[in-house]
């Protein structure tokens, strides 16, 4: 079982890439390979709008979206997390996420096939929940149009450095239980892929 985890945050030692590197170890304990991607560190253009990806099936730049896309391709499990910018995901996210719409099912319905689960992680300085449930349903959003099963979300708040996870020891514990039911979900849904694919043969050979 392949996660390939994504950080919108530009703070490559900040408290997102924290969390997840923590969530990377449970996946890891409950049998999953992990990859961790930093959106700033790749080169990836802005989306031109030219929808050639609605005839092409891809997008017309070359740059590190190509190596992402085929990453999310490959994974069992795709986790998006991005800290709170303005009450919404990082520009780096955005731009990622824009630049998904080659893989979206309204352009091109086999791009994805459909035994993929998702985690949507946001974390913001402030103390409102709602902000950060904006920012999952984005993710939600996003994992609907990629066939993607979203299975859990986790969201912290007041914290504005790294250093405010301390106070947040009770709330991480919290992604070892999101790490075992990812493998749960993953377990299930191949399971009942299996099911589908030996009946689909079953009737075929009738
Ligand atoms: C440009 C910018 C905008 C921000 N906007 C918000 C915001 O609207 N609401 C909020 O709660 N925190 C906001 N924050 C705080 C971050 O969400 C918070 O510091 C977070 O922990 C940063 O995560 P990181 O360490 O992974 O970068 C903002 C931070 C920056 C740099």
């Amino acid at each position: 079982m392949k996660a390939y985890l994504i950080s919108g945050s530009p703070n490559t030692e900040g408290s997102t890439i924290t969390v997840l590197k923590l969530l990377g170890n449970e996946l890891c304990h409950v049998g999953f390979e992990t990859q961790i991607e930093i959106l700033d560190r790749c080169k990836i253009g802005f989306c031109r709008g030219c929808k050639k990806c609605e005839s092409d099936l891809k997008c017309i730049q070359r740059d590190d979206m190509g190596r992402i896309t085929e990453n999310i391709k490959n994974a069992d499990l795709l986790v998006l997390a991005s800290p709170s910018y303005w009450g919404d995901i990082t520009a780096q996210m955005k731009v990622f996420i824009d630049r998904c719409t080659p893989l979206c099912e309204y352009i091109n319905d086999r791009s994805m096939p459909t035994d993929k689960i998702g985690i949507s992680v946001s974390i913001r300085a402030g103390t409102r929940e709602s902000e950060n449930i904006h920012l999952l349903e984005c993710f939600e959003h996003y994992f609907n149009h990629l066939k993607i099963k979203p299975v859990s979300r986790f969201s912290l708040t007041q914290v504005n450095n790294r250093i405010d996870l301390k106070n947040k020891k009770g709330e991480l514990l919290k992604l070892k239980d999101i790490a075992a039911n990812a493998a749960d979900e993953m377990k299930n849904l191949k399971l009942k892929n299996n099911k589908t694919m030996n009946s689909q043969r079953h009737e075929s050979t009738f």
